[in-house]
């Protein structure tokens, strides 16, 4: 969602925001702005639409020119995007960018009109920047006071950033929930929603916790507490280098994450295995610890609520385990039955989705454990979860989510192994042959990735189609969920995936020589069950794609195309199967011209609920 990027040093300030702001493009936003000082005064540009149409506006209004500034990337949730909300937001002698959602904002706003202070826009972040002011203007010259007193009034999640028209060469920061981490570079401070914003200029930052406040000036950083406290902190460096959150050559990032996940499995896998056995005991999870849990929710959204889908059908095939799989928006308000002896599993990515967050604070609450599966380091999730495992996928910059998934369902399968073994379900002999089969797995992809030819001529026939679904069983369904919901959210087609035994009880009304249906079936001791619902849909007039193992030649009443699998152990087919999926919902939004980074709508890391 929201992105921001701050700057102070030597270089040119504008060029210095609207770099990092390209680099958060992907988080999903509708206007941009920044403020920056120029001559002593605070400049604001700021536009609905691209970072494009404000670099446009800025050719004829004027580029700001200065070394101190603040800039944004709005994803619209109070008022609609246009001129007037987008960012920065001016209250007085404040100017200010936010990420989040100020939930008393309605009050705090009928206080200032009460005060006789007017507004221009419909945000929540014009109300922030004038209680700012309201507080800064009784204690004149003294910042901080004035933001520490603002952030005692204010209740929701927010990271902001802050300039002071009296304090020039300074750019305050802060943050509760939404994150915020503040880069230091030679001379140079910066902040910004994410490292990849400032990998350019530096790769030196400091977290920023919940209810600190940062300082940032040339020389130097200093960061406080609400008790106005020095706090010292560690300074990490990033990992990742420009490169990985750079596109290579390739058209979109998307297409250059999918070609990514054979080493982002590797780099997951290769770790927590121990001659040939998983060995999650860096992440804290010993087998014991595991093996006395009764009962497994796993808790996510989307994507990654689906990667918990493949989870839920291997643990409870290998190691007999319960597994529920929540939707966290709905879990954390529906009162579930968790407790004691239970462990919670969150998915997350990004590690500060709002609603994944807050379902693994509520399963702490109930008494559960909790074990997090997450890719940022060092977010919101990863760092409040009882035990840790980070996927090893690097930046995953477009919105429609593809390597991430990928290297969840490794972590998922290593679970899997670890637990059956522990629990006495599998032998050592197959828990090995298993996680041996796991390793090949990054070069079944690569293979995979180099005949790409046929999804692209899938897709052609796609594009027309209005309605898809996606059908399967058992494994197959818990893939083909992950299948439908890429295609939608980036080539806007509306498809659904349908348990292929279900259809009959209703959904295959909507069956017509329209609506063409991607059918999963790898699971050999299911597919002649799946054959069976296929040409129920076939005899309806659907055209059919099957994504099945090699060697089966479909006949004229089952399929019109069939994309070959390597014939590979039936368990692990979702690593594979979901290979041509990504790409045929890829090619598809590619052919329909949409914005396949982008998409409408839509943001990388939703942190409101
Ligand atoms: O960062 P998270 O993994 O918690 O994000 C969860 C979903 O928002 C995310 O997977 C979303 O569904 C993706 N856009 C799907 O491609």
């Amino acid at each position: 969602m929201c992105g921001i990027v701050g700057y102070v040093g030597n270089r040119d300030c504008t060029e210095v925001l609207m770099e990092g702001l390209s680099r958060l493009e992907y988080r999903g936003y509708d206007s941009a702005g920044i403020a920056v000082f120029e001559d002593q005064a605070i400049r604001v540009a700021k536009s609905k639409g691209r970072l494009a149409d404000l670099q446009e506006k800025m050719k004829t209004e004027g580029v700001p020119k200065g070394h101190a500034g603040i800039g944004h990337t709005r994803w619209a949730t109070h008022g609609e995007p246009s001129d007037r909300n987008s960012h920065p937001h001016g209250g007085g002698s404040v100017t200010i960018v936010h990420n989040g959602i100020i939930e008393n904002y309605k009050r705090l706003k009928e206080f200032l009109l009460s005060k006789g202070i007017r507004f221009e826009s419909d945000t929540d972040t014009e109300v922030v920047a004038q209680l700012l002011d309201y507080y800064y203007q009784k204690t004149p010259g003294n910042p901080v006071d004035a933001i520490i007193r603002t952030m005692q009034q204010l209740e929701g999640s927010y990271a902001l950033g802050i300039i002071f028209a009296d304090f020039p060469d300074m750019v305050f920061a802060l943050r509760k929930e939404s994150p915020l981490i503040v880069g230091v570079g030679e001379n140079e401070s910066f902040i910004a929603s994410d490292v990849t914003a400032i990998l350019r200029y530096t790769r030196k930052y400091f977290l920023l916790e919940p209810d600190e406040i940062a300082v940032l000036s040339r020389r130097e950083t200093k960061i406080y507490d609400l008790h106005y406290r020095r706090i010292e902190k560690e300074l990490k460096t990033a990992d990742w280098d420009v490169s990985a959150a750079e596109k290579c050559g390739y058209e979109h990032f998307m297409l250059k994450e999918i070609h990514e996940q054979p080493t982002a499995v590797r780099t997951t896998i290769t770790p927590r295995i121990t001659e040939g056995m998983p060995d999650l005991t860096e992440c804290g999870i010993t087998p014991e610890r595991l093996a006395a849990f009764r009962r497994i929710h796993v808790v996510a959204c989307g994507t990654a609520m689906h990667a918990g889908m493949v989870g839920k059908y291997i643990i409870e095939k290998l190691a007999h385990v319960p597994v529920n799989v929540d939707i966290a928006s709905e879990f954390r308000y529906r009162e579930p039955l968790v407790g004691k002896g239970d462990l919670v599993i969150i998915i997350s990515q990004s590690g500060e989705t709002a609603d994944s967050l807050a379902a693994m604070r509520l399963a702490k609450e109930l008494g559960a454990e909790t074990l997090a599966i997450v890719n940022a380091k060092g977010s919101s999730i990863a760092r409040e979860a009882d035990m840790l495992i980070y996927t090893h996928a690097g930046p995953e910059i477009a919105v429609a989510s593809t390597k991430a998934y990928m290297v969840q369902i490794a972590v998922m399968y290593l679970l899997a192994f670890e637990l059956a073994f522990a629990k006495g379900t599998i032998t050592e002999e197959e828990c090995r042959r298993l996680t041996a089969l796991l390793q090949e797995v990054p070069e079944q992809i690569a293979s995979l990735l180099e005949h790409k030819e046929m999804t692209q001529m899938i897709a052609s026939e796609l594009i027309t189609a209005d309605s898809l679904l996606y059908i399967g069983r058992g494994l197959d369904y818990a893939l083909s969920m992950e299948g439908s919901l890429k295609l939608k959210e980036i080539s806007y087609i509306h498809s659904e995936s349908y348990a292929a035994g279900e259809l009959k009880h209703g959904t295959i009304s909507l069956i017509t020589e329209n609506m063409p249906v991607i059918a999963v079936a790898t699971q050999r001791h299911l597919f002649d069950k799946t054959i069976s619902n296929i040409k129920e849909v076939k005899a309806r007039g659907a055209k059919v794609i099957l994504v099945c193992h090699e060697g089966y030649t479909p006949e004229k009443d089952v399929a019109d195309f069939c994309f070959p699998l390597p014939d590979f152990e039936d368990l692990l087919m979702p690593m594979l199967a979901v290979v041509p999926l990504q790409l045929i919902a890829y090619y598809t939004a590619v052919h329909k011209g949409t914005d396949v980074d982008k998409p409408r709508n839509l943001a990388k890391s939703v942190t409101v609920e």
